[in-house]
């Protein structure tokens, strides 16, 4: 049995080198499918995990000396690399930094976004936790300001194209199915905006991407945690932050391109692999506005137990 995901579905290959294995049962520990087991003083693999290995590479990462290897769904001992030393690592302090001088932006200087910090960007997203392994999170990268406009005016056209979707008569039909809440931001959320948008782009104001320069779209497959595209948007976004980029995540677009044909032709026209219950764009470049405060933000609430 493994767990499928769209990469693989297939579980990984546990391969334990006896003379090395020092009996240390670090792999036990950290294995919290059961496909490890001590027998004498040794680590062996087990005959009834629970899923099978998931290929999460914990076992050879926290192995002393290096007697274990995992192979399949997509990792292999090539894919372990050094720990960069603590001391390198951001304090509390900086990381606090960085999140509280972050502000969404909307307004970008005309300058391109090198090919090295989207490179960057894309590394430290990579490193984001996932749902289960391998990560099934695809990203779709807008290079420049031309495809980012190119985007959004065929968003906004195919937009133009779904007007039903927010008529008068689909929400009174579609209220005794989504209910209330939802009812409600469709009147008040998702009809205005189609208008803001579309209306907006017809006069030349991208108010879709902010004519940035450039954008990524994190996203699933039908198999994806949804958690998971999130997580790792909010990776690139502190990365983009990182490097002097301003940063604005966009959650409207996801939604509007997942069910029906013209969804799927808007999809494929945008190489957009699959539809998915996740996703969200993040747009970065060089702010054109600097902030002079910041601004506290607080939970809805916070529940403490003890
Ligand atoms: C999941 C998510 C979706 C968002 N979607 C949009 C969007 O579609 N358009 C937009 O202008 N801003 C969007 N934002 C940005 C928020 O509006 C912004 O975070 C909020 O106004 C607070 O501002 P701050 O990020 O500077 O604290 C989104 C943010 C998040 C986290």
């Amino acid at each position: 049995m493994a767990i499928p995901t769209s990469r693989t579905k297939e579980k990984a290959q546990i391969l334990i080198n006896p003379d090395l294995c020092n009996g240390c049962s670090l792999c036990v520990q950290v294995c919290k499918d059961y496909s490890l087991i001590m027998q004498n003083n040794k680590a062996i693999e087990a005959d009834d995990p629970f899923f099978g290995c998931i290929g999460c590479g914990h076992c050879m990462a926290v192995c002393p000396t290096g007697a274990i290897q995992i192979r399949g769904r997509e990792l292999s001992p090539d894919d372990l690399f050094d720990l960069p030393g603590k001391e390198s690592a951001a304090t509390y302090a900086q990381l606090l930094a960085l999140l509280q001088r972050r502000r969404s932006i909307r307004e970008f200087r005309d300058k391109p976004v090198e090919p090295e910090l989207i490179e960057k960007i894309l590394g430290a997203a990579q490193t984001a936790p996932m749902g289960l392994p391998p990560s099934d999170v695809n990203v779709l990268v807008l290079e420049n300001r031309e495809r980012v406009r190119a985007f959004s005016q065929d968003f906004c056209h195919y937009l133009a194209g779904l007007k039903w979707f927010v008529s008068g008569w689909f929400l009174a039909l579609m209220r005794p199915f989504w209910g209330k809440t939802n009812d409600e931001l469709f009147r008040q959320f998702v009809k205005p905006l189609f208008h803001i948008y579309t209306g907006e782009m017809e006069r030349g104001t991208d108010l879709v991407t902010y004519d940035a320069p450039a954008a990524f779209y994190f996203y699933g497959s039908p198999y994806t945690d949804p958690a998971d595209p999130i997580v790792a948007a909010t990776y690139a976004m502190l990365a983009a932050e990182s490097l002097g980029l301003g940063t604005c995540m966009l959650g409207a677009i996801h939604p509007l391109i997942q069910s029906g044909k013209k969804a799927r032709k808007f999809r494929e026209k945008h190489g957009i692999r699959f539809a998915s219950r996740e996703g969200v764009f993040v747009i970065v470049g060089y702010p054109r506005i600097k902030f002079q405060k910041g601004i506290r933000r607080t939970f809805a609430s916070v529940t403490f137990q003890n």
